[in-house]
């Protein structure tokens, strides 16, 4: 069961997601996050494309072009979306 916000303890050294093919440093901001810290762990070293694209607003669009530089090369890490993501991309077709 998911934890509220505020009871959340970030156990993670790092949160590093991949979203539409960059990938983000999340690790300083994700304390700041509206939807919590821990729902952006849960993509620890994920793509969170889908769910980013399907959850948030214009702004929050907006601020993730100037949250923190690119760090991680996913592909390179081998990072790809999950079956799921892939069969709601072509839902949404
Ligand atoms: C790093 C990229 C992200 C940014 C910049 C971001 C930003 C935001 C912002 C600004 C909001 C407030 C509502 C809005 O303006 O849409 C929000 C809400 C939310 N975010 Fe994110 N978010 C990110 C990633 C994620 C991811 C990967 C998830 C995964 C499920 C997520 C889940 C949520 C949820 C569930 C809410 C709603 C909270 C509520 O209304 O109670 N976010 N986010």
């Amino acid at each position: 069961m998911a934890t509220f916000p505020h009871n959340y303890v970030i156990t993670k050294d790092s949160c590093i997601i991949s979203i539409d093919g960059e990938s983000y440093d999340v690790t300083s901001w994700r304390n700041a996050h509206p939807g919590g810290a821990e729902t952006l762990d849960n993509f620890h070293l994920k793509d969170a494309t889908d769910s980013f694209f399907a959850l948030h607003s214009k702004e929050a669009i907006d601020k993730l072009k100037r949250l923190s530089k690119k760090t991680t090369d996913m592909k390179a890490l081998g990072i790809k979306p999950t079956d799921a993501a892939l069969a709601f991309r072509e839902f949404r077709k």
